[in-house]
């Protein structure tokens, strides 16, 4: 990577280079340059009417007209969920993700919104786009570029961008493909190994299994060098059948990338969820006890287990990657709704004492301000949190996740002072002992 003065020598010397070149080869390099130049950067020297329409340059002037100056919100790095769309080409049996009709689908004024909001806000040093739904890979290709494009007019030079999208992997067109890979995305697959679990839970419109389809779809985005990792929801039906099935499974998929997540019931008739629509915490935590067992002496070469894996080196003394165990996560994970309604993670969908207002209404700095439901988020998270802190492993867990921890007091089944992960946390740490004897 070149120093600041050695980029712009660099660029002088080559502008006079170019500048003694006749006319048609001065253009063959200019696009030579330009091509060289990762997306972003290619974008800064678009002019807007190539990509917006007239209607849309004027709601991108509009949004950036209502950023407000001198905000001093102190967030340094933000996690920004877009619900792009909540359409949906699948019906899996547990998700209540999706909605009917492309009223659900984020407008490009939202889109202007959400990017100029979120890019203005000062001291910002990285902020992680994840595309997220319903299915984001219904959109066109058009979409992303126009988002690529905001992104890069809103970006503020200290400020790193990262996009992914959560795909059901079922449909990626060609042009959605090369997009992605232009623009540099991580994807993460949903895929419910072992595959007849999968066939049995997601399923198409029509009924039909899609373990096939999401497979063609890891190939196509593997073809392209795509950053992967798998997403797989734990339920009860996966406890049945085993954690050698699931291992197996997964690592026959060739992505090392896996998390495992807890299938949750619908927020607020948590009690009165059917048992097969979610599994207990206690259940999921004893399953994930066979499968670190089974992993780390099977399959710890070939599979990183995201959670298993950041439990296992935050006992020897390593940093977490998920947002799990990294403390308050209140305010650093935002869920943007299609009509630009705000909320806090997108595990709280539905809760509306996490839900912070419309970007509609006022501006994000002013929402982070006036919210009393963020506020109380915080609060209540800091106090759950200071609760926990006289655990043995709180040092390890940091209070786990809230909405887990919710969830775990609505059924009673919390031990006092416990975010839940303690019996998970002995197991680690006695199979780690084992192994160094
Ligand atoms: C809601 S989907 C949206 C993105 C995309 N359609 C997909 O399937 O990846 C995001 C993730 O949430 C998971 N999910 C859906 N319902 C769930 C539930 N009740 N409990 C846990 N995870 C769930 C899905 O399996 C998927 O991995
Ligand atoms: S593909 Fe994703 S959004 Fe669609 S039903 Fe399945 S989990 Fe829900
Ligand atoms: S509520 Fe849980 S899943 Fe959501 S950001 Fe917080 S820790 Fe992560």
């Amino acid at each position: 990577m070149l120093k600041p003065a050695e980029s712009n020598a660099l660029a002088d010397a080559l502008s006079k280079f170019s500048q003694a070149l006749p006319d048609r080869d001065r253009a063959a390099l200019d696009r030579l340059l330009f091509l060289g130049l990762p997306g972003h950067d290619q974008l800064k020297l678009v002019s807007p009417g190539a990509i917006l329409a007239p209607g849309e340059i004027a709601a991108f002037d509009a949004a950036k007209a209502r950023v407000e100056p001198n905000q001093n919100t102190k967030t340094h790095s933000l996690v920004v969920i877009l619900k792009a769309t909540r359409r949906c080409n699948l019906r899996c049996t547990y998700c209540r993700a999706w909605r009917n009709d492309d009223s659900h689908d984020m407008s490009f004024e939202v889109l202007a919104e959400v990017m100029a909001q979120t890019l203005a806000l000062p001291r910002l040093k990285h902020v992680e786009f994840i595309w997220h739904g319903g299915e984001v890979t219904l959109l066109e290709s058009a979409f992303f570029l126009k988002a690529m494009f905001l992104q890069s007019r809103l970006k503020q030079s200290g400020t790193r961008i990262h996009n992914s999208i959560q795909t059901n992997g079922v449909r990626i067109s060609e042009p959605l493909l090369q997009l992605f890979q232009h623009y540099e995305f991580s994807v993460g697959v949903s895929i419910d190994a072992p595959r007849q679990l999968h066939d049995s839970l997601r399923l198409n419109k029509a009924g039909r299994p899609t373990w096939d389809k999401v497979r063609s779809g890891i190939e196509a985005m593997r073809a392209k060098e795509l950053p992967l990792a798998l997403l797989c929801v734990v339920g009860p039906k996966t406890v049945e059948l085993g954690a050698e099935a699931l291992l197996n499974d997964l690592v026959g998929l060739n992505v090392r990338d896996v998390g495992l997540l807890n299938m949750v019931p619908e927020n607020g008739c948590e009690c009165r969820a059917p048992a097969d629509s979610f599994i207990e915490w206690r259940e999921y935590l004893d399953f994930m006890a066979e499968v670190y067992t089974l992993w780390q002496s099977r399959f710890a070469d070939r599979l990183v287990l995201r959670e298993l894996d950041d439990l296992h080196r935050s006992l020897q003394g390593g940093q977490p990657t998920l947002c799990y165990f990294a403390g308050n996560c209140a305010g650093h994970y935002l869920t943007f709704e299609p009509d630009g309604r705000v909320a806090a993670c997108d595990k709280y969908v539905g809760l509306p004492e996490f839900g912070f207002g419309s970007l509609k209404n006022r501006s994000l700095p002013d929402l982070f301000r006036v919210s009393g439901n963020l506020k109380s988020a915080k609060s209540d998270i800091e106090d759950g949190m200071s609760e926990m802190s006289g655990c043995p492993w709180y040092e390890v867990c940091q209070g786990g996740c809230p909405h887990d921890r919710r969830l775990t007091q609505a059924f009673g089944t919390a031990e006092p002072g416990c975010c839940g992960y303690a019996p998970l946390l002995e197991h680690i740490a006695t199979h780690q002992k084992a192994a160094q004897t």
